[in-house]
């Protein structure tokens, strides 16, 4: 029998790490690569701002980097925790807002790959977000932020995905849609559905995420707003090193290399 709920994906950490978790190696081929290559200083120490399950900061971990994060949901810093934990790391995630924290001991880069940036509603925030990742990175480290722009030029935005992922008995199906923009507001509402089946059960979790939208032009701006920050490269989120590419009013998805000057 199929059980039914609406609730937040945020809040099924086992599932959302399945889901998420699974296609890991790209991006931190892509992260250390750009520590490599963009960093002034040698990247040692790192923070993830929304690291929800810390999916990239257990691997992170795992080649040697001491790593950090923080997180509003507590059930995702908790499942974040205990991973490391269980590896014989510290418990460096931490509850708290990616708009609103200071970090005692600063670190070399940063990352935020998949568009957590767009969940802060307002300017205000996204700004004192950018303001306290410059105030927690040491001078020529790495700011990595990736989140999908709306394009304003006419192009066929892609507005569904869907994909399964497997662990074990365990498998999750994901369907993820564009419900629409609010274009005066700047939201954009994304729908989810997640079927979750185990030898014994199927679960259905309905979602709903509000995403504050951004074209190009109004990305540029809050960056300069920072100026701590320098942009020193831009990507997609193909994650190709040799291959950086040029944000325009066409652009859909982007990966920004801020530095700390
Ligand atoms: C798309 S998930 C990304 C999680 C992780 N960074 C990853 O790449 O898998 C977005 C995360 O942002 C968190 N979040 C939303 N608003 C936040 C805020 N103001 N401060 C900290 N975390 C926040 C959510 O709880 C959720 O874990």
């Amino acid at each position: 029998m199929t059980e039914r709920v609406q609730g937040d994906l945020y809040d099924y950490p086992v599932y959302y790490d399945l889901i998420f978790g699974s296609d890991w190696k790209a991006e931190y081929d892509f992260l250390t690569g750009c520590f490599e290559k963009f960093a002034k200083k040698k990247v040692k120490r790192i923070f993830e701002p929304a690291c929800g399950t810390g999916r990239l900061l257990i691997k992170l971990a795992q080649a040697g980097f001491e790593v950090s994060g923080n997180d509003l949901n507590e059930r995702a810093v908790k499942f974040c925790n205990d991973r490391l934990e269980r590896n014989d790391f510290a418990r460096s995630a931490f509850v708290g807002d990616m708009a609103n924290f200071k970090l005692k001991k600063k670190v070399d880069a940063s990352f935020n790959m998949i568009n957590s940036f767009r969940h802060l509603p307002t300017e205000k925030l996204a700004v004192a977000h950018l303001q306290c990742m410059a105030d927690a990175t040491n001078k020529g480290g790495l700011y990595v932020l990736g989140l999908h722009l709306i394009p304003t030029a006419s192009v066929d935005r892609i507005e569904d995905e869907a994909w399964t992922a497997a662990r074990g008995n365990l498998r999750v199906n994901t369907y993820m849609w564009s419900k629409g923009i609010d274009e005066k507001k700047r939201i954009e509402y994304l729908g989810l559905k997640i079927d979750v089946w185990t030898p014994t059960r199927h679960l259905e979790i309905e979602d709903e995420m509000l995403y504050r939208t951004y074209s190009a032009r109004q990305m540029a701006g809050y960056l300069k707003k920072v100026p701590e920050f320098e942009i020193v490269e831009t990507f997609d989120f193909a994650y190709e090193l040799d291959e950086p590419v040029k944000v325009d009013s066409r652009t859909e998805d982007v990966v920004f290399i801020l530095r700390k000057k």
